[in-house]
């Protein structure tokens, strides 16, 4: 059964900004497998991802119905690219199926989260 859906649109040039005032911002964010698949993409493309990134735990966050804060951080959920590119949670405190979805433009970047259960407690 869907135990929640979340969605999420960022500004990409907004994420820019908070990179170039704050390099750490990085590591806020990104969890230290994410940062290895960051390092290995260049220019406008790691830019994407990390938009990327944001966008996804924020829209986990509204499926979980927490927001990003005391609950979930953005360190407690993981999500990284298969070989094909699709992005895989691979962390989070959801106990269940986690299903994430993200496209963009040169401008935003868009990301869905469901979160998908056979068992009723979870
Ligand atoms: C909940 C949260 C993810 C919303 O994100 P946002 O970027 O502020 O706003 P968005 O436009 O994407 O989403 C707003 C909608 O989220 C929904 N929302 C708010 N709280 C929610 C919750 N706990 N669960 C699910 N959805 C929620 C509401 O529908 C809201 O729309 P409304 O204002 O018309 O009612 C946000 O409050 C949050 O946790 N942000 C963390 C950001 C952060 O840590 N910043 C630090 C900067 S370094």
């Amino acid at each position: 059964m869907i135990k929640g859906i979340g969605i999420d649109l960022t500004e990409i040039e907004r994420i820019h900004e908070m990179v170039q005032k704050h390099p750490q911002f990085v590591w806020k964010i990104l969890t230290p497998a994410e940062k290895e698949q960051y390092e290995k993409l260049g220019g406008s493309r790691a830019l994407e991802y990390l938009a990327g990134r944001w966008s996804l735990k924020e829209s986990f966050s509204k499926a979980l119905g927490t927001g990003i804060g005391k609950e979930v951080g953005f360190q407690d959920i993981e999500i990284i690219d298969n070989q094909l590119g699709a992005p895989i949670v691979t962390h989070s405190p959801f106990k269940g199926r986690v299903h994430a979805s993200v496209s963009h433009t040169a401008v935003n970047v868009m990301t869905e989260i469901i979160l998908e259960s056979e068992n009723e407690n979870d």
